[in-house]
């Protein structure tokens, strides 16, 4: 019987990680071939910053052209609806009677293997090889595979032991998302380096990318005011000679993080080592700019210091703010469908906002002020020192 290693991925993009993994595989249980597999993604779930199947495919045909051993297959891509290793496993024995298939999956996919479905039919189709990065992963991944061998007394599963590999797609494509390309050069193939260059693949988040992604995961009516700021933002840009692309960006993310619940911002803050004070720890929803601004970075790719800094302030303000704070500051204020604290002084400070930004900064921080404590609500003490600052220029 021949034996063929199966190595599936999104492969978004895939890297020399992946081809070392394929190679280790293939000396380690003297495989005939690997075939390097991109997987089908689940629909109606966010894939922000995945690329299409077909350039997935196409970095993966290129890559295989690296060893005589590789190859390519779309046979996941190719089969319509949603894909579980099980039922390819059965297509392909169905397909290739006389092939003993090697499926390689990640320490990480190994622990959770439990959970897939149809485990023990994935078993009997196929020996399951659980890979590892010699030193870090090594006795997870051990342990992982002797607790599967218990657990399904006959299965075929074992290691892949290999050489640490130090980057991830998700660092490859942030890389190239902050401009830094050149230094993960060496962790891809030439030809799949040639080939993002080519097509221009990851190179700059749009305001359009941002967008359909912000539709999908924020509730609609969250959405829809993002949407709306994103907009009053680019229109005050524009009235205060700034270009609208960067007020657009911080427009539509400003609120990313808003759909948490309190609980969940002030337990986000500590696992990511925020700085939390007394005051947002007690008011959660006040973290919801800190964190959106954490997630605009380490999620959306965003490195554009002033637009985190627009993020984190939207509700607060903060002494010395930039011209693009105030605009994001404000669109989120005035923007049309907000009707609190009350529609007559919006409209008060939507008059004023095109003709002197600093005030109609003045006049909501001190709305907002006011609000707070007729509605006995906690103040947080970055608006307090903001609104001192204009204060001083507006009532002298
Ligand atoms: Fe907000
Ligand atoms: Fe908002």
């Amino acid at each position: 019987m021949r034996k063929i290693g199966i190595l599936g991925g999104t492969f978004n993009p895939i890297h020399n990680g992946h081809l070392a993994l394929a190679k280790a595989a293939m000396e380690q249980y003297d495989l005939e071939e690997v075939w390097l597999m991109p997987s089908k993604l689940p629909p109606h779930k966010s894939h922000f910053a995945m690329l299409s199947e077909e350039h997935r495919l196409a970095m993966t045909k290129l890559a295989a052209q690296s060893d005589s051993g590789f190859s390519a297959s779309d046979f996941e891509l190719r089969r319509e609806g949603l894909t579980f290793t099980a039922d390819t496993l059965e297509l392909l024995t169905k397909e290739y009677p006389d092939v003993k298939f090697y499926f390689i999956v990640g320490g990480d996919s190994l622990i959770k293997f439990k959970s897939w479905r149809r485990p023990e039919r994935i078993l009997e189709l196929a020996t399951l090889l659980g890979a590892g990065r010699a030193g870090h992963e090594e006795k997870q991944v051990i342990q992982a595979v002797d607790s599967l061998r218990n657990r399904y007394p006959g299965a075929e599963v074992n290691t892949v032991l290999l050489p640490d590999y130090p980057v991830s797609s998700s660092e490859i494509r942030q890389a190239f998302y902050t401009g830094k390309q050149d230094k993960v050069k060496k962790y891809l193939p030439d030809s799949v380096w040639n080939y993002l260059k080519e097509h221009r693949l990851y190179a700059q988040i749009t305001f359009a990318e941002l967008d359909t992604e912000m539709a999908s995961c924020l509730p609609r009516k969250r959405y829809l005011h993002s949407v709306a700021v994103a907009h009053l933002a680019a229109a005050y840009a524009v009235s205060m000679g700034l270009q609208p692309e960067r007020a657009l960006i911080a427009g539509i993310l400003h609120d990313c993080a808003k759909a948490y619940s309190d609980e969940q911002l002030v337990a986000d803050c500590d696992k990511y080592s925020l700085p939390v004070t007394e005051v947002e720890r007690r008011n959660g929803f006040l973290l919801h700019g800190k964190l959106g601004s954490f997630y605009a970075r380490t999620k959306y790719f965003i490195n554009d210091e002033e637009i985190l800094s627009a993020i984190s302030y939207h509700t607060t303000g903060r002494p010395g703010m930039t011209v693009l704070e105030k605009v994001v500051f404000l669109a989120d204020y005035l923007e049309p469908f907000r009707t609190q604290p009350t529609e007559p002084e919006l409209n008060t400070i939507r008059k004023i906002a095109f003709q002197d930004m600093d005030k109609a900064v003045y006049l909501a921080l001190k709305n907002t002020l006011r609000y707070l404590s007729e509605s006995g609500q906690e103040m947080d003490m970055t608006t307090a020192e903001t609104y001192e600052e204009y204060r001083a220029k507006y009532e002298n």
